[in-house]
């Protein structure tokens, strides 16, 4: 099949294919995803076939009003109300228990559902004139990194999916927080741009981010997120090190270095948030060169940073 890239005036074509029980790749404010009308099975059966992604692995639903959650979860709770108040729209899904009518093809089979209201308007827009919720993972293939522009979904899904409609490039760039709400603490599964300090501000409860857990999020595989090159986490010392010996290297790092010849060198913001908009980017675009490793600086031991750290810690290899 030929992929459509529509331009964002396109709304109404992306509408129609999903209406249609095809999978569109949509603009989403952390990634694109790679969606599909959640009532429709066919069509959300096509997203595992196209990703390559194993079909006991649960997707997001992604609604766009409060106002509908109960047709998905129930049991909300005073905490899943807070966060919903203070968060949506925006990077954050929580797991919650899923009504009895969910196809277990959007579970993979689990009591509880993933919701989340996302931010881009372009994304709202779809989900509102679709009049359905859109189940939607990232939109590339299984184990690869996630695509915060069109061009990135056609490199692992071109000639898989019916169209891929251009919102620009994603605000946040890092995959949302998922927070388990059904526990009586609330579990952080994976860290994003709602970070736990905010959510514990808000809830006024301490809550869990353990740094491992046996949960099904394909964040939580060995292997995730990987781009097509080795690379290494490293501290500026042992980069600056290993520049001066071997050759084809790129270089992620946010301190000041010395340079040499050997190495294509990406300067990383040491803002946190502009930093996470430009972590996929960047591996994207060396993945396009003819480096043959990818040394990143390690990024400050901070909470806030956990995302980031958790992201290159999975896409990492153990040894320098
Ligand atoms: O920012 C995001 O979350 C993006 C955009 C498109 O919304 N979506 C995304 O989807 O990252 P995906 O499928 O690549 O990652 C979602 C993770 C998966 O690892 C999945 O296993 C987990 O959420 N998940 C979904 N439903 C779950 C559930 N009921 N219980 C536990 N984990 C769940
Ligand atoms: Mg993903």
């Amino acid at each position: 099949m030929q992929t459509k890239l529509l331009k964002k005036n396109q709304i109404n074509e992306a509408v129609d294919l999903l209406k249609q029980g095809e999978l569109v790749a949509l603009p989403t404010e952390t990634v694109y995803g790679l969606a599909a009308d959640a009532l429709n099975e066919l069509a959300i059966k096509k997203i595992f076939s196209a990703k390559g992604r194993p079909s006991d692995h649960p997707l997001i639903l992604h609604i766009d009003s409060l106002n509908k959650i109960n047709d998905w979860a129930k049991n909300i709770s005073i905490h899943t109300q807070t966060l919903a108040d203070n968060f949506w729209p925006g990077p954050l899904t929580m797991i919650l228990k899923k009504q009895n009518h969910i196809s277990s093809m959007i579970t993979g089979g689990l009591n509880n559902i993933a919701i989340r209201i996302p931010k881009h308007p372009i994304m709202l827009e779809v989900i509102n004139k679709l009049g359905n919720g859109i189940v939607a993972p990232s939109a590339n293939s299984y184990q690869k990194i996630s695509p915060t522009k069109p061009i990135h979904v056609l490199k692992t899904l071109e000639g898989k999916i019916a169209a891929v409609l251009d919102g620009g490039i994603s605000s946040v760039g890092i995959e949302s927080t998922i927070i388990d709400m059904t526990k009586n603490t609330p579990i952080i599964l994976r860290p994003g741009a709602i970070t736990k300090e905010m959510i514990e501000n808000v809830l006024k409860i301490e809550i869990k981010c353990p740094f491992k857990h046996n949960q099904k999020v394909s964040g939580n595989m060995e292997n995730h997120y990987q781009p097509e090159k080795p690379l290494f986490l490293l501290s500026i010392d042992e980069i600056e090190h290993i520049a001066k010996e071997q050759k084809d290297l790129a270089i992620m790092c946010y301190s000041k270095i010395s340079k040499n010849s050997n190495a294509v060198y990406y300067r990383m913001p040491k803002n946190k948030a502009k930093y996470a908009k430009s972590l996929y980017n960047t591996l994207h675009e060396i993945d396009n060169t003819n480096a043959k490793k990818i040394l990143v600086e390690m990024p400050p031991r901070q909470n806030e940073w956990a995302d980031i750290v958790d992201r290159l810690v999975k896409a990492s290899k153990k040894i320098g």
